[in-house]
């Protein structure tokens, strides 16, 4: 066996899928890319190293520069969120979603969620993080119609059942949920509040979603790379502002839920990496999370002229960067195999009703990443038309195929980030 060549197979397949990408039109709405500046910290010497606990107090040495990196990243954490907490540590979204359940709900204990069959994520769910700590879950009510949480419904719950946690998180996040409502409800009954916002958090931060921290949410975490297009990893932040003995406890059990809770070295990378993303996200968030909601209700709209059975249409179809589409009953999968040979790439969802997760009945579509090389509402009618004649009009998936390849020669430079001294970069290039 040549070893070299089997490592340099590996090469190869990041070289293709480097190519495919750069030729295809990426719709899978948690997915983004990296800013060569932020990339850049991902090959740097913080990639080897340690640094357990918080800057000034680490398990080990040669944290000196690496301190002044996570300050700078919770400072601007903090200020993205306009928030008095940041916990930059967690290494994925799901991390910062099981550090958060180790802090602030025991093994037994109840917390009321949403179901996975409407749309929330794998880890508050049984057979994810919250199964991991052992939570008793229950289900709020949803409305199909509105593609939300039934409000009163889960007012009523939270007062029956008194959980230690009201949590909320969304995989499918049409529209903003009734987050002050249902806060106020868990504080009536003593419990927290906790808002998973690892889709929209770069919606957040620019200001065109809800703000869960000052609706009532005590706790929101989130994923760094969807709608915030920074590097793989996850935050935790608070608007707590620790001033009793209470809030300072309760801050502390944050803290200790993701170190030792959850983490030991964190992607000392990564981390300089998110600060470089929350940066670049202060300079242009508010500009890219507008034009990303612009877009997806504009391929919206063009969908449904084009005669896709597209939700919330009643509603504008989405106020988010995603849109869910019925494509009849059990043909999810077979749909997004079709759009991938067409050169689009998106993934099959379950839809209000669907029972079986791996034969669902619709699509998830996300604007992100067009978004971020450049199109606008004009090219979401192109990329509609697409869609319909891989799936409408049935023409030759290879034909499509040639044609987005010619439509994405004009896409190829990022926008909404930092390039000074970055000039011919190409990020689809392997470093
Ligand atoms: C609502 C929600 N929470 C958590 C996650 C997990 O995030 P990560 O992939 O960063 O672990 C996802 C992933 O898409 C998600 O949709």
């Amino acid at each position: 066996m040549n070893w070299y060549d089997e490592a340099n197979y590996i090469r190869k397949q990041a070289m293709k899928n480097n190519e495919f990408f750069a030729n295809s039109l990426p719709m899978i709405a948690s997915e983004n890319v990296l800013s060569p500046m932020c990339r850049e910290m991902l090959v740097t010497d913080f990639h080897g190293r340690y640094a357990e606990g918080t800057p000034g107090h680490r398990y080990y040495e040669g944290c000196r520069f690496f301190d002044n990196v996570e300050e700078k990243a919770m400072e601007l954490a903090k200020k993205l969120f306009n928030c008095s907490y940041a916990d930059v540590r967690p290494t994925a979204g799901t991390t910062a979603n099981i550090g958060v359940l180790k802090a602030l709900i025991k093994p037994g204990e109840t917390a009321t969620v949403l179901d996975l069959a409407n749309g929330a994520h794998i880890s508050f769910g049984k057979w994810g993080g919250a199964g991991v700590r052992g939570i008793n879950l229950i289900s709020y009510p949803f409305n199909d119609e509105e593609m939300n949480i039934d409000v009163d419904g889960a007012v009523k719950l939270i007062k029956k059942e008194k959980p230690k946690l009201a949590l909320n998180g969304r995989s499918v996040f049409l529209f903003p949920s009734p987050i002050k409502e249902i806060a106020e409800a868990a504080h009536d009954v003593g419990a927290y509040m906790v808002y998973d916002a690892a889709h929209v958090l770069g919606l957040i931060a620019g200001g065109q979603f809800q703000d869960p921290l000052h609706e009532g949410a005590d706790v929101m975490n989130g994923s760094t790379h969807k709608t915030l297009p920074g590097p793989q990893g996850g935050m935790v932040l608070s608007d707590h502002k620790g001033d009793t003995d209470e809030d300072k406890s309760f801050l502390r059990k944050l803290s200790f839920g993701i170190f030792p809770g959850v983490t030991s070295s964190y992607h000392l990378h990564h981390v300089a990496a998110k600060a470089i993303a929350y940066a670049e996200h202060l300079e242009f968030g508010e500009a890219y999370a507008k034009q990303t909601i612009k877009n997806a209700q504009a391929f919206g709209q063009s969908l449904c002229e084009q005669g896709f059975n597209v939700f919330g249409e009643k509603l504008g179809f989405t106020k988010s960067h995603q849109i869910l589409l019925a494509i009849g009953p059990g043909k999810g999968k077979e749909a997004s195999k079709k759009l991938e040979d067409a050169g689009i790439v998106t993934n099959m969802n379950t839809i209000p009703g669907d029972k079986d997760p791996m034969n669902p009945s619709g699509l998830r579509l996300g604007t992100p990443e067009l978004t971020r090389i450049g199109m606008k509402e004009k090219e979401m009618e192109d990329v509609a038309e697409f869609y319909a004649r891989a799936l409408l009009k049935n023409d030759d998936t290879k034909k499509i195929k040639a044609d987005v390849k010619e439509f994405r020669k004009d896409f190829q430079e990022l926008h909404y980030c930092f390039k000074e001294g970055f000039r011919g970069y190409d990020f689809h290039k392997l470093i």
